[in-house]
C-alpha cells in the first residue's frame, strides 16, 4: 500500500502524525512517503503544490493529507497561496467525489451544541462535488472597470456529465444505506443548479429503489439544525457542500470529528479531515486528531477495500471515547481532557 503523506500547515503535522501512528499499528504492508503541500510547499519550493509532491501523489495508491493554510500567506498572489495547492491536487487527481460522513458517536451526544435528542443516532453522508462549480469556473478574477471601480468575478458552472457522475456516486452510496438521497440546490434562482436538479431526476430513474428529494440550500441549512435525522445521503455542489459539511460537523460534536474521502472514478483517493489548519491552536498539541484518524479508516475502506481494518480503526475511536478520552474541543464535565498525541495513543491502545 503506497501512501503519500502530506501533512501541510498549522495543525496538519500534529494530526497526521496521529493517523500515521494508527496506520502503522495495524501491521499492514505500508510504504509511506512524506512531502510538503500548502504553505509548507511554498516554503520548500516556492509552490503550494511542488512538482515532486504532485508526482508522489500520482504514483501513490492513496494520499493522506492534514490541512493547508495560514493567515501569513493571505497577501501572496492567489496562485501561490496554500489553498490553491489543495484545489490543484484535487483537480490534477480528478477527485470529483468528496464524501463527508457526519456520524455522531453516542458518547459525544452532549458535546454537540445542539440538544442530545436532536443529534442522537445521527448518520448523514454528505456527497460534495469537488472539482467543479464556482471554485473552478471561468472567468474569474478582480479587474478594474472603465470608471475605475474594481469588480470581482467568479463563475458558477456545471456541465451535465459532471453532475451525472456525482449523482451516480450519491445514488450508489444510498443503495448501501437507507436509500434516500436529498439533492441540495438553489434551483429557484440559479440556472446551474436548475440543471443540477434536472440531471438528478434523470439519474434517479436508474435507481428506482432510492427515494430522491430536493431541497433549496437555505432551507437545508436550517433543516440540518432543526431535524438533522431526516437526512440519509445529501448530494450537492462544491460550494454548498463546503458550507453544509462544516455546519453538519457540529452535529457530531466538533469539526474535529468530520473525516473525508475525495475519490476519482477508480476509488483512488485523497483522505483528509474536513476542517482546516486551525492556525489559532497550531503547535500546541491540543487539536482533535480523530477526523484525520477516521479519514485514514476511510482510506482503508475505499482505496484498499479493507473493511476489516477500517472498522477496527473506527471501533478503536469509539472505544477511546467510551474510555472518556477527549480533546479540548469535545471535552465535557466528567471526561478526561487529553492532548492530540495522547488521543492518538489512546486509539492505538484501543486497537
Ligand atoms: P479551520 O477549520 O482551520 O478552523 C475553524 C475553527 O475550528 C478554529 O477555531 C479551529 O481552532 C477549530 N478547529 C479546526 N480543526 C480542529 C481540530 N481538529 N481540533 C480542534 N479544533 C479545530 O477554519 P478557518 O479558521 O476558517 O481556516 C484556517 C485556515 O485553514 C485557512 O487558511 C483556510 O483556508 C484553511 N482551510 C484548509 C482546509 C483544508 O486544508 N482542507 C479546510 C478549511 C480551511
Ligand atoms: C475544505 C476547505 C477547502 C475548500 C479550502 C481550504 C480550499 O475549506 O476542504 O473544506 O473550500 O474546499
Ligand atoms: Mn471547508
Amino acid at each position: 500500500m503506497k501512501i503519500a503523506v502530506l501533512p501541510g500547515d498549522g495543525i496538519g503535522p500534529e494530526i497526521v502524525a496521529q493517523a500515521v501512528k494508527v496506520l502503522k499499528a495495524l501491521d499492514l504492508d505500508l510504504e509511506l512517503n512524506e512531502a510538503p503541500i500548502g504553505g509548507a510547499g511554498y516554503e520548500a519550493a516556492g509552490d503550494p503544490l511542488p512538482a515532486e509532491t504532485l508526482k508522489l501523489a500520482k504514483e501513490a495508491d492513496a494520499v493522506l493529507l492534514g490541512a493547508v493554510g495560514d493567515w501569513k500567506y493571505d497577501s501572496l498572489p492567489r496562485d501561490q497561496r496554500p489553498e490553491r495547492g489543495l484545489l490543484r491536487i484535487r483537480k490534477e487527481l480528478n477527485l470529483f467525489a468528496n464524501l463527508r460522513p457526519a456520524l455522531l458517536y453516542p458518547e459525544l451526544a452532549s458535546a454537540s451544541t445542539l440538544k442530545p435528542e436532536v443529534v442522537a443516532g445521527l448518520d448523514i453522508m454528505i456527497v460534495r462535488e469537488l472539482t467543479g462549480d464556482i471554485y473552478f469556473g471561468q472567468p474569474r478574477g478582480i479587474s478594474t472597470l472603465e470608471n475605475g471601480e474594481r469588480e470581482g468575478i467568479n463563475t458558477m458552472r456545471y456541465n451535465e456529465s459532471e453532475i451525472r457522475r456525482i449523482a451516480h456516486v450519491a445514488f450508489s452510496i444510498a443503495m448501501k444505506r437507507n436509500k434516500k438521497v436529498c439533492s441540495v440546490d438553489k434551483a429557484n434562482v440559479l440556472e446551474t443548479t436548475e440543471l443540477w436538479r434536472q440531471v438528478m431526476i434523470e439519474v434517479a430513474k436508474e435507481y428506482p429503489e432510492v427515494e430522491l428529494s430536493h431541497m433549496y440550500v437555505d432551507n437545508a441549512a436550517m433543516q440540518l439544525i432543526r431535524a438533522p435525522k431526516q437526512f440519509d445521503v445529501m448530494v450537492t455542489g462544491n460550494i454548498f457542500g463546503d458550507i453544509l459539511s462544516d455546519e453538519a460537523s457540529m452535529l457530531t460534536g466538533s469539526i474535529g470529528m468530520l473525516p473525508s474521502a475525495s475519490l476519482d472514478q477508480n476509488n483512488k483517493g485523497m483522505y483528509e479531515p474536513s476542517h482546516g489548519s486551525a492556525p489559532d491552536i497550531a503547535g500546541k498539541d491540543i487539536a482533535n486528531p480523530l477526523a484525520t484518524i477516521l479519514s485514514a479508516a476511510m482510506l482503508l475502506r475505499y482505496t484498499f477495500n479493507d473493511e476489516a481494518n477500517a472498522s477496527r480503526v473506527e471501533n478503536a475511536v469509539k472505544k477511546a471515547l467510551e474510555q472518556g478520552y477527549r480533546t479540548a474541543d469535545i471535552w465535557t464535565e466528567g471526561t478526561n481532557k487529553v492532548k492530540c498525541s495522547e488521543m492518538g495513543d489512546a486509539v492505538v491502545a484501543a486497537l
